[in-house]
């Protein structure tokens, strides 16, 4: 049922990430907790070849699923524990995610190793109010926003840019990054 309701006005969300990262043809883009995979459909729809990694086997079934398209891989892991090569990815994201991860350092030093030199980081939020609770504290608060994108930076990330977006009826921070080039 999660993974159902998931489904639901999302398509906005994934084309935001896509069209801020540039995915292309020549892409391989790794989805940290994809969910039932709509991120991952619409990069596939642009010639890039993607990784889908969640930890719950029920979305992995859901997108398994959903999908007909080539170039797609499904694998089970978690944002601290990524079950991918180093270098894997020039585009790794993790959309509606980050407040599930356990442990944020982990995770960001996981995205650096996946990424290639040169590879692409976004992130994308929620933007939720202090104070707030259940459903809606998963996203990020101002603060939670502003912490994201100095870890990214003591991670060893450049260009870190945090912005105010909207897309469709979600209204979101996303944090963008590089991994210094060659
Ligand atoms: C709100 S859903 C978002 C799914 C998808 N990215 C989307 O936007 O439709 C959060 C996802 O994060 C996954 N998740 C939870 N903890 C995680 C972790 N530590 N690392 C990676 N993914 C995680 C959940 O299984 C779930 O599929």
């Amino acid at each position: 049922m999660a993974g159902l309701t998931m489904l639901l006005g999302r398509g906005a969300l994934s084309r935001l990430a896509c069209e801020l990262t540039g995915v292309g043809r020549e892409d391989r883009v790794v989805d940290v907790g994809c969910g039932p995979g709509g991120a991952v459909r619409q990069a596939a729809s642009r010639g890039a070849r993607v990784t889908g990694v969640d930890p719950a086997p029920v979305m992995l079934g859901l997108a398994r699923t959903l999908t007909r398209r080539p170039g797609v891989a499904w694998l089970e892991g978690t944002a601290e524990a990524l079950p991918v090569p180093e270098g894997a990815a020039t585009v790794l994201w993790s959309i509606a995610t980050v407040h599930h991860w356990s442990d944020l350092d982990t995770g960001l030093a996981e995205a650096g190793r996946a990424l290639a030199p040169g590879g692409r980081l976004l992130v994308a939020e929620r933007r939720t109010r202090p104070g707030a609770t259940g459903l809606a504290s998963h996203g990020w608060t101002d603060e939670q926003a502003a912490t994201f994108a100095d870890l990214c930076l003591g991670a060893g990330f450049t260009d870190v840019q945090t912005e105010r977006r909207e897309a469709g009826r979600h209204r979101l921070w996303v944090v963008q990054a590089v991994k210094p080039g060659p």
